[in-house]
């Protein structure tokens, strides 16, 4: 078994980048991550996460078709997104813009410039791939989390190989691009997406940093 030490170290040190090289990983890379996170555990094992994965030049395409959507209608997701984030999450939500738009340069009165860095979502960061992810429908919320569980596997498993990631829930506000292009079955809801690539270390959005609470605000114990 790995030592906690070493998962803790590259727990702590991945980032969400939001600013990609061109460079696309090589398909084998990708092949030995995907491989890897097959190990995921899941609700009777039904390993439910579904997911297409885009090489250029699909992936800049499929770029050029999300920001179109994303410019001229409003968000409509497959699983709703939530409207309000009560307390403590909304200081948590908020504490996370703030740390992405000071990285960026973007004042919080610049409306102008938190619409362009919210574009850059559909952009995808100019990643050269992005994973659609996506779970039948008709499995409900534990396969959702089954899911969730498989994203922890990726994302560390991808920093182990040198590959940057950012999550995306944005992507999913605008199915029809993806459904138009990808062979996302009719049954399955998309989730979200997920950018790889080799992140830009030079581009300020790539500076951000989030904090974490102590686990007392997470975790409780009672007894002994
Ligand atoms: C399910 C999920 C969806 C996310 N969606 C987005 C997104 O649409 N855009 C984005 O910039 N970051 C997105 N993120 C990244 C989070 O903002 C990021 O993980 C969080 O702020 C913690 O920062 P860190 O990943 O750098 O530790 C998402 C993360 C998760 C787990």
């Amino acid at each position: 078994m790995t030592d906690l030490a070493a998962l803790e170290a590259a727990w702590s040190e991945r980032r969400s980048k939001r600013a990609f090289r061109p460079e696309p990983i090589e398909r084998g890379t990708l092949d030995r991550l995907f491989e890897a996170v097959q190990h995921a555990p899941s609700w009777c094992n039904v390993q439910p996460w579904r997911v297409t994965i885009t090489m250029p030049p699909v992936t800049g395409e499929l770029a050029g078709a999300l920001q179109a959507a994303a410019r001229s209608g409003l968000p409509h997701p497959e699983i709703a997104f939530p409207l309000e984030y009560p307390s403590p999450y909304r200081e948590h939500r908020i504490a996370c813009g703030a740390a992405l738009y000071t990285a960026m340069g973007v004042a919080r009165e610049d409306k102008a410039g938190r619409y362009d860095a919210w574009l850059r979502n559909y952009a995808l960061f100019d990643a050269p791939h992005l994973a659609v992810v996506s779970c039948d429908r008709r499995l409900g919320p534990y396969a959702y989390v089954d899911v969730g569980v498989w994203l922890g596997f990726v994302v560390t498993a991808a920093a182990a190989l040198g590959i940057d990631t950012c999550p995306m829930a944005s992507i999913a506000a605008y199915p029809e691009p993806l459904r138009a292009r990808l062979p996302i079955a009719e049954s399955d809801v998309i989730l979200f997406g997920l950018v790889l690539g080799h992140g830009d270390d030079a581009a300020p959005a790539n500076a951000c940093r989030t904090t974490r609470e102590p686990a007392a605000k997470n975790v409780a114990f009672v007894g002994v």
